[in-house]
């Protein structure tokens, strides 16, 4: 079946790539073709205030706080809403884990798909015209349809996902996903109102000259981590950091590099959150050819016992990878 498929060109509409990919997927195609829709058409409305912000009252603090304690930006709050929104009336999710609410949110109990969701990834950039993104995780519910959510189907592990991806909205929109037949990223052309294939068969370089870490954190570092920042800086290597996880990782996966937030003194699991940012990220990241690990253990394999629950990330060009490891 893989054999025959005819690989599609360059400006192929997101809907049709899917459509024509379908039988790669082992369960039902129609379900993930429609969450893949929801997700894109949630991404195209956010995309549209992402744009607008600045002109309309949604840049700012919401005066509220998030799962994390964090300060939920108005646009965190707007964009949480979309893709819920957009799920519920899609039918195929029967639960939603978001960075923005505490517990799962039920949806449509004969939905066979569990989502984790980042809607907006680099609040802090949302004021400053600076890249922002969307991450999800998509994976298929253990218990039977109609029964209530249990934690078997929230708790999984990553490499349990059936499906991940993120959106970028930078100086152009991109839907980036996998299946788990490798990665393929789309552009969004907005005279269209379509995301189109602009990238297909992404694969990160084995190696490369990039590091990307909050640098200004550490004094807070293991010794393993700083001795590795030394190895680069010795070795020339390039500092980028943008402070959006999605856009850090995006360059990274095009020109090659290595994304670090490791455990500080004050956050001894570092800050990024498994569920609904590393997972999808390292499955990614993996089916580019790359390598995403806590510092020593495979962040697909972590099983996770809390929602929100944080690790350290390594994830990027598997010799960088490997290399940093190497100092642990
Ligand atoms: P979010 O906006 O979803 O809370 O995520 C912010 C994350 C991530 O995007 C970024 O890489 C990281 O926080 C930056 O943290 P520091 O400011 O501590 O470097
Ligand atoms: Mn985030
Ligand atoms: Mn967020």
């Amino acid at each position: 079946m893989e054999a025959s498929r005819i690989a599609l060109p360059i400006g192929t509409a997101l809907d049709r790539f899917i459509k024509n990919n379908q039988d790669q997927f082992q369960y039902a195609s129609g379900e993930l073709s429609q969450l893949l829709r929801d997700i894109a058409l949630a991404s195209k409305v956010v995309n549209r205030e992402v744009n607008k912000a600045g002109l309309i009252d949604i840049m700012g603090p919401m005066g509220s706080q998030n799962s994390g304690g964090e300060q939920q930006q108005k646009l965190d709050v707007l964009a949480n809403i979309r893709f819920t929104r957009a799920l519920t009336k899609g039918g195929e999710a029967c639960a939603l884990i978001s960075e923005e609410t505490e517990s799962f949110v039920d949806l449509n109990n004969d939905g066979n798909y569990v989502i984790a969701i980042d809607p907006l990834d680099g609040s802090s950039n949302i004021d400053v015209n600076v890249s922002i993104g969307t991450i999800f995780s998509i994976y298929r519910r253990k218990s039977p349809v109609g029964q209530p959510i249990q934690d078997q189907d929230i708790l999984q592990t990553g490499d349990e996902q059936v499906a991940a991806g993120y959106i970028l909205y930078g100086s152009s929109t991109m839907l980036v996903y996998t299946t788990g037949h490798g990665v393929n990223g789309f552009t969004y052309e907005s005279t269209l109102g379509e995301y189109v294939l602009s990238h297909p068969d992404m694969t990160i370089p084995a190696d490369g000259r990039i590091y990307s870490v909050n640098e200004g954190l550490s004094n807070s570092f293991s010794e393993s981590v700083k001795t590795y920042l030394t190895y680069c800086k010795d070795n020339n290597y390039t500092a980028r950091y943008i402070g959006s996880l999605v856009a850090d990782f995006h360059r990274n996966l095009l020109k090659g590099g290595i994304y670090i937030y490791p455990a500080t003194a004050k956050d001894k699991m570092g800050k990024l959150r498994l569920m609904y940012e590393c997972n999808a990220l390292a499955f990614l990241a993996e089916q580019a050819g790359g390598r995403a690990t806590d510092g020593k253990n495979r962040i697909l394999e972590i099983k996770p016992k809390d929602l929100h629950q944080r690790t350290p990330f390594f994830v990027g060009s598997t010799k960088m990878v490997e290399k940093a490891e190497s100092f642990g």
